[in-house]
């Protein structure tokens, strides 16, 4: 049988989403085979050692030889950030170009960059008036939450919603698409786009047409 494809998880936090793929992301098709944390409290870690993932504590984040190492010793095909709070070394991202995926818990490219994380995004939302909302999941490139889009996912904001139960919505969601990603990415070999078609994930795009996107979202952040 093919090797599983290997994903490598950079988590900060309590790791909701790195749960999802523990449960949907199972061998024969991908496996998560190391957890990478700066927060030597994340719950990110638990949940990997309960499910008999390594895990491994960066002492310091912005060594980016220290984490290139890690990422290269577990053979990672993919590196997902998860609720990753601190700056990817540019030479991490460089070498895992179009290998590299975030998470980000609003439609891009609005209510992202530098600063806009956490319950911010859902403050930000409300404030806008938008009536829609939902997670995007993107290859990162060295511009904060600026790469290529590979899925998103649409949720409703309803009058009343607070930052907190907008929040709760999108994650919901979150633990769908962000699996489906990695699963799509997983069949392919590579990082494929999905498309949102009546609540389902739809063929993917061409390569040749997300490569292009990446070519043109390489800007450093000055
Ligand atoms: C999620 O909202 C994700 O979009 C953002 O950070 C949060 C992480 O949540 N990047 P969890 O740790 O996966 O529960």
């Amino acid at each position: 049988m093919a090797d599983p494809f290997r994903v490598a998880v950079l988590a900060s936090g309590s790791g909701s989403n790195l749960q999802a793929l523990l449960d949907q992301c199972r061998p024969p098709a991908a496996a998560v085979v190391l957890v990478v944390s700066n927060n030597p409290d994340a719950g990110a870690l638990g949940r990997a050692a309960r499910a008999g993932v390594a895990t491994h504590v960066l002492a310091d984040p912005a060594d980016g030889d220290a984490l290139l190492t890690v990422l290269r010793d577990c053979r990672a095909d993919l590196v997902v950030l998860a609720g990753y709070l601190k700056l990817v070394p540019a030479a991490v991202v460089a070498a895992f170009a179009g290998r590299m995926i975030n998470i980000h818990p609003a439609l891009l490219p609005s209510f992202g960059g530098k600063g806009m994380y956490g319950l911010k995004v859902h403050r930000a939302v409300l404030a806008s008036g938008a009536t829609v909302s939902g997670p995007t999941v993107h290859v990162v490139t060295a511009e904060y939450d600026r790469g290529p889009i590979l899925a998103q996912w649409p949720v409703p904001v309803h009058a009343g919603d607070t930052p907190e139960s907008l929040r709760d919505r999108v994650l919901a969601a979150e633990h769908r698409v962000l699996p489906a990603v990695v699963l799509a990415a997983a069949a392919a070999g590579q990082v494929v786009r999905l498309t949102a078609r009546a609540g389902a994930f739809g063929a993917a795009d061409a390569l040749s047409t997300l490569q292009n996107d990446l070519n043109r979202s390489t800007t450093p952040e000055p």
